[in-house]
């Protein structure tokens, strides 16, 4: 029989992407499938922080199941930021320009341009936490490069390769992508504790 198992996320894409690793054997639901329409907290200093107070947060609410994520751009030179500030480094929305501008300015004049994207992926199993982590370093452009993805995509530049994640497809992006990496962990886990 399948597993039912709550993804504490609004983002339509990310499910998606989770749904199509996951594979059979689990049935994905989703915060409004579950009746959560108010905003999950993430007020914690450090990206797994952030994971865990999600999961813990949908867990306490519905008693389900769950898992969260929660992902930040850690750039070398800036001590870590914009860390788990990412979404809201420039303005307290999603301002994906604004955030890449300032980004960009920070880094003006820098040599070392080296940063890396960190997700981490919090799950309550039957009443146990498990996290996954998954990492891709790479380094900041001087400037907006390519028109795909999100995000700071166009001035991240994975090792390795000569583009942008906003200049690759997105199959490209998601082979090797932190998001990519921590879900397919995630996966490989769940996988495992299939009981069919
Ligand atoms: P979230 O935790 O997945 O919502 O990500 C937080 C922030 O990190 C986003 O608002 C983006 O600014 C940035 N971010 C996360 N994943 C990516 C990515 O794959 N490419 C570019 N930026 C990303």
């Amino acid at each position: 029989m399948e597993k039912e198992i709550l993804f504490a996320t609004n983002n339509a894409h990310k499910l998606e992407e989770v749904r199509a690793i996951l594979g059979d054997g689990y049935r994905l639901v989703t915060l409004r499938e579950k009746g959560v329409t108010e905003e999950i907290p993430e007020e914690q200093p450090t990206i797994e922080g952030n994971a865990l107070q999600k999961a813990r947060y949908v867990h306490a609410r519905t008693g389900a199941d769950c898992f969260a994520d929660d992902t930040g751009l850690e750039v070398a030179a800036l001590g870590g930021a914009p860390g788990v500030r990412s979404a809201r480094y420039a303005t307290d929305g999603h301002d994906f320009e604004a955030n890449v501008r300032l980004l960009l300015h920070n880094l003006e004049g820098v040599a070392d341009r080296r940063a890396r994207f960190r997700t981490v992926i919090a799950l309550i199993l039957d009443g146990e936490e498990h996290t996954f982590e998954g990492i891709v370093n790479g380094t900041i452009t001087e400037a907006p490069c390519g028109v795909g993805g999100f995000g700071y995509d166009p001035v991240f530049v994975p090792d390795g390769y000569g583009e942008s994640f906003a200049q690759m497809s997105a199959e490209a992006k998601n082979a090797i992508s932190h998001r990519g990496v921590a879900v397919r962990r995630f996966a490989e886990f769940m996988k495992g504790n299939r009981k069919d």
